[in-house]
């Protein structure tokens, strides 16, 4: 990892010199160990394209899939038209380590603020498919209570390991991220009107996506290109040419082509304007480094983090804890010493196989009201 290891910027001339070093050892080591194959890239492009294009009742196929908000905050909640209402959030520093990150790297004030401000001009939303969704609905891990259970019914005990949340192949996730677009700029983004924010046009700019095409997930990231930090964040080369993408794209209905155009009108569609930062199917690469990936706009303090090293820390522990999705850093495969059974100083956690936002489950009452009939076992 030695080349890949960042410092942070101090100032004036010296921060651009090394802003550009360090943009060049994220790609340098990208080409050497992060590249994607050509097969793979292809692969999340065309999920990107079958997610991004247009569905029946929702401008696109994601959509359509139920919110993170809706989830946890409905007491009986169904598969269908509110589940899919927007409801954007604001991503809290204390959630991302923001802070945590500027302290500890001690950012020079110029570099605090731009993270202040890209964690607060930024609106996210997470989002899950039908199948996700019936799974957690089936066994109950939309409330506290339940979970906790689960816990106690198997912690410590043989068989411990089989308590882990398996979801089921074919389990989809995004989590999205918005900003406030000048309306000038509409034809390089995609755009949504947010209702919070008194019809302010939003731009999409960036999406992740976790899908269980196979047992540890399959983690792909997209940025819009104007993003102005991408290149500082962990990003692999990608094999595809925009011609090749562009096909995907008509193939899909998300692009026209225009055959009176030079370009067969690849400018005028405004998903070419989002790339690629990379794929994610292992903690490592094949020489046994820590893999990176991550994504200006989500990642935004932990620029060399892994998707896989921070959502396999998906847990809970007794008396509600939860493992530290910071400390220590997000990189490399877990620490199988979190989740043994076998002798250990205090009590093993349980895993909720990737799904970071099942931390945020909320107690029984607090969703169905006092007394209800759904919080007695
Ligand atoms: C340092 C921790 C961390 C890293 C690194 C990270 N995430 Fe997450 N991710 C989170 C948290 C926390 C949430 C829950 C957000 C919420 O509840 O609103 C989340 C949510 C998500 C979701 C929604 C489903 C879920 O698991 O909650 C997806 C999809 C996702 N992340 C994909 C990615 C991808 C792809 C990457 C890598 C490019 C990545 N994440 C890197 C912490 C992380």
């Amino acid at each position: 990892m030695g080349s890949k290891r960042r410092t942070v910027c101090r100032g004036g001339i010296v921060a651009f010199v090394l802003a550009l070093t360090l943009s060049y050892n994220a790609r340098a080591s990208a080409s050497d160990e992060l590249s994607i194959g050509e097969g793979q890239a292809r692969f999340v492009w065309e999920t990107f394209a079958r997610l991004n294009a247009p569905a029946e009742e929702c401008s696109t196929k994601w959509e359509c899939w139920m919110t993170k908000a809706y989830l946890f905050e409905t007491c009986e909640p169904e598969w269908g038209s509110p589940a899919w209402v927007r409801r954007l959030v604001r991503l809290t520093q204390e959630e991302h380590g923001a802070l945590e990150y500027a302290k500890t790297k001690k950012l020079p004030e110029a570099e605090r603020m731009r993270l202040q401000s890209s964690l607060e001009e930024t609106l996210q939303e997470v989002r899950m498919n039908q199948k996700a969704f019936e799974w957690i609905d089936d066994h109950q891990l939309r409330l506290l209570e339940k979970m906790q259970q689960r816990y106690l019914n198997y912690c410590c005990k043989p068989g411990y390991y089989s308590a882990r949340a398996e979801f089921p192949l074919g389990s989809m996730f995004v989590e999205a991220s918005w900003k406030p677009i000048d309306p000038e700029q509409k034809d390089k983004y995609y755009t949504i009107e947010s209702s919070e924010l008194k019809g302010q046009l939003l731009g999409l700019v960036g999406l992740h996506l976790s899908s269980k095409v196979f047992s540890n997930w399959l983690w792909a990231t997209w940025e819009h290109v104007d993003n102005p930090h991408r290149f500082e964040y962990g990003i692999m080369p990608d094999p595809l040419v925009p011609a090749q993408r562009f096909d995907i794209f008509v193939d899909q209905g998300l692009c026209q082509k225009d055959p009176s155009e030079e370009d067969d009108g690849q400018k005028a569609c405004f998903w070419m304007h989002y790339e690629l930062n990379g794929v994610q199917v292992s903690f490592m690469d094949r020489q046994g480094n820590p893999l990176v990936l991550s994504n200006s706009v989500f990642e935004t303090s932990n620029p060399e983090s892994s998707c896989m090293s921070c959502h396999a820390r998906s847990t809970i522990g007794a008396k509600d804890t939860h493992l530290d999705l910071f400390r220590p850093r997000s990189l490399g495969p877990p620490d199988p010493s979190w989740f043994n059974d076998t002798p250990f100083p205090s009590k093993p956690f349980l895993q909720f196989d990737f799904v970071n936002f099942l931390r945020d489950v909320k107690p029984c009452e607090e969703i169905c009201g006092d007394g209800s009939p759904h919080c007695v076992d």
